[in-house]
């Protein structure tokens, strides 16, 4: 029994190699982190026999509590008593650095089980191991940053109130086929690549955009052509167009999102000299390049799918166009509900949703955020305990010109039946 050295590290990864083979599940800790703590200086000792390493046990000590990483034997020397002897000298190091509990966690084939129930370890029943990863590999960090990108928070999906029609289909088009790949392959599904989502604006196209990167957990990256633009004229945006999209091809996941595509995708005019004409031949020249990759998503997101070039919507290029539309009379109150907070218990919901016609879930959190202010003021001025009422959020209703008009419903209407492909 002796302390790791260095010169262990190929016999030590053997030994963890060896050790995974048997036990069917994968370790808690990887070995990454076993090396990162034995770097470190982390407690970690090695049962040797001549020059052959034959166990290994390193442990992370953090406070009064320690965890074993690793308790490892190689085949022919288990059953010996060197698990125990393993564990002896560990806890001896981990106690003269004041460590009280120390606690292993295991799958429940592995070896090392044997050796610390023999030890006197006993196994806590009832206790179920949770774990979160983030889908995001070392190597995409820097590249993610230079672009601008970010993984979002999980729990986006959550906040997109009502819309319930909308939130199925993209839910059953979009972020199923790319969570349950074992299905999706069982069943032949081709899970999409590129989407289109249209509809008037402050619908929440790109909320759920947002939304669908954070049920993934992939990386959200937002290109704006207005800035790429800034490279100047159409040839540096078209050339600024083709490096992002190298870039971006180079991360192992990604939800790319454009909004107002129209800007890069409107009809040509047919002359071959129209500057716009060379930016939208360029996007369409990348698309087959993005849809090459797994886990890469392209969500564009359009005011005007009238405007964009036919070419771009053919088959082919674009999986599925789904239009967000106005709210009905059930999805503002979900969104009112969802931004009055402890305000809806005061106020008459069902006026405000029929005074919030044309609104938009846009328009309907300004009027709340208004109301509730107004509401605020009033009782600080005055101090006379009266909650939120109906009347403050109509006040702010009749204060706001909704974004919708009748002709953009009309035309929204048109495009859906147009347009529509799901
Ligand atoms: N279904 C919804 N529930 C709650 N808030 C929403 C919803 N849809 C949109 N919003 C809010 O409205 C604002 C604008 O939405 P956004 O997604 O940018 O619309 P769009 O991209 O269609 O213009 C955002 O602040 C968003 O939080
Ligand atoms: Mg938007």
């Amino acid at each position: 029994m002796r302390d790791f050295h260095d010169d262990d590290l190929d016999q030590a990864i053997q030994l963890w190699d060896q050790n995974g083979m048997d036990g069917r599940a994968v370790p808690v800790f990887p070995l990454s982190e076993v090396i990162a703590a034995v770097r470190t200086g982390e407690p970690a000792v090695v049962a040797a026999v001549g020059d052959e390493l034959v166990g290994m046990a390193v442990a992370r000590a953090d406070g009064e509590r320690a965890w074993v990483l690793v308790l490892a034997l190689a085949a022919g020397w288990r059953q010996r008593g060197i698990g125990s002897d393993l564990l002896a000298e560990l806890e001896r190091r981990l106690r003269a650095s004041g460590v009280r509990r120390i606690s292993a966690l295991l799958p429940a084939e592995a070896t090392g089980t044997a050796a610390l129930r023999n030890y006197g370890y006993r196994p806590r029943d009832g206790l179920v191991y949770f774990e979160t990863l983030d889908h995001l590999p070392a190597a995409d960090a820097g590249l993610l940053d230079a672009l601008g990108g970010r993984v979002l928070p999980g729990g986006l999906w959550g906040s997109v109130a009502g819309m319930e029609r909308e939130k199925e289909i993209v839910e059953r088009r979009i972020v199923l086929p790319l969570k349950e790949t074992e299905l999706v392959e069982q069943y032949g599904v081709v899970p999409p690549k590129a989407v289109i989502l249209f509809g008037p604006p402050g619908t929440g196209k790109t909320s759920f955009a947002k939304a669908v990167a954070s049920r993934l957990g992939w990386p959200f990256v937002e290109l704006f052509p207005s800035r790429l633009a800034a490279a100047g004229g159409p040839a540096g945006l078209a050339a600024a167009l083709r490096e992002a999209f190298a870039d971006i091809g180079a991360l192992e996941s990604v939800v790319l999102f454009i909004d107002e595509v129209e800007e890069i995708a409107s009809e040509r005019s047919g002359v071959a000299a129209d500057p716009g004409h060379m930016v939208t031949n360029e996007l369409l020249k990348l698309i087959p390049g993005f849809r090459a990759h797994d886990e890469h998503l392209m969500v564009c997101a359009t005011n005007s799918v009238r405007s964009l070039d036919p070419a771009f919507l053919r088959p082919g290029r674009f999986d599925y166009l789904l239009p967000i539309g106005p709210p009905d009379a059930t999805a503002r109150a979900a969104i009112w509900q969802r931004y009055l907070g402890r305000a809806a218990d005061s106020v008459d919901l069902a006026r405000l949703v029929e005074a919030s016609e044309l609104f938009t879930p846009a328009d309907i959190e300004y009027a709340a955020r208004k109301g509730s202010q107004a509401a605020f003021e009033r009782e600080v001025a005055h101090r006379r305990g009266e909650p939120a009422a109906t009347e403050d959020y109509l006040t702010a209703i009749s204060e706001i010109r909704p974004t919708l008009t009748d002709q953009m419903i009309s035309e929204f209407h048109e495009d859906m039946e147009r347009y529509t492909r799901m």
